[in-house]
């Protein structure tokens, strides 16, 4: 599947976010993530957070989501979308901007929803400028 209109994302990838944001364990923040990448290959991968008694231990929605991806092996991201509830604008933390920078170039769109749908679209360069990434590391 691709995007359905010219920077907005596909109505399929926000109706995923939103059911899988149920599907979240969080029962220390009460707060449900939902976060779904498309591949190059044009498959989405979904992932919740799911948290842990030992808080440090949990896991974000787009770790889960990475995880789903490469299970599959997939290794490029096209495009990303995270879900959240709440009347702030979600956004992934820093670890996550790291994690998705790990196999997503800096103009790909990072889609940013609240439960009723997009809130706004930046780019992954936005929300980690200067960033480091696996072409720091070859050796040429
Ligand atoms: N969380 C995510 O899963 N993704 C984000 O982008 C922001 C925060 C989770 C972590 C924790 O389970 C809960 O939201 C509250 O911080």
């Amino acid at each position: 599947m691709t995007a359905s209109r010219k920077g907005e994302p596909a109505q399929e990838m926000i109706d995923l976010a939103r059911s899988t944001m149920t599907r979240a364990y969080a029962p220390y923040s009460n707060f449900a993530v939902g976060a779904v990448l498309r591949g190059h290959n044009g498959k989405l991968y979904a992932g919740c957070n799911v948290e842990n008694a030992a808080y440090p231990e949990s896991q974000c929605a787009e770790a889960s989501a990475v995880s789903a991806m490469i299970l599959d092996g997939e290794h490029n991201i096209a495009e990303v979308l995270v879900m959240a509830g709440g009347r702030e604008l979600v956004t992934p933390c820093g670890g996550c901007r790291q994690r998705l920078r790990e196999f997503a170039e800096d103009d790909v769109p990072v889609h940013l929803c609240g439960t009723d749908g997009l809130k706004r679209t930046v780019t992954l360069a936005e929300l980690l400028p200067f960033s480091f990434g696996p072409n720091h590391l070859e050796r040429k």
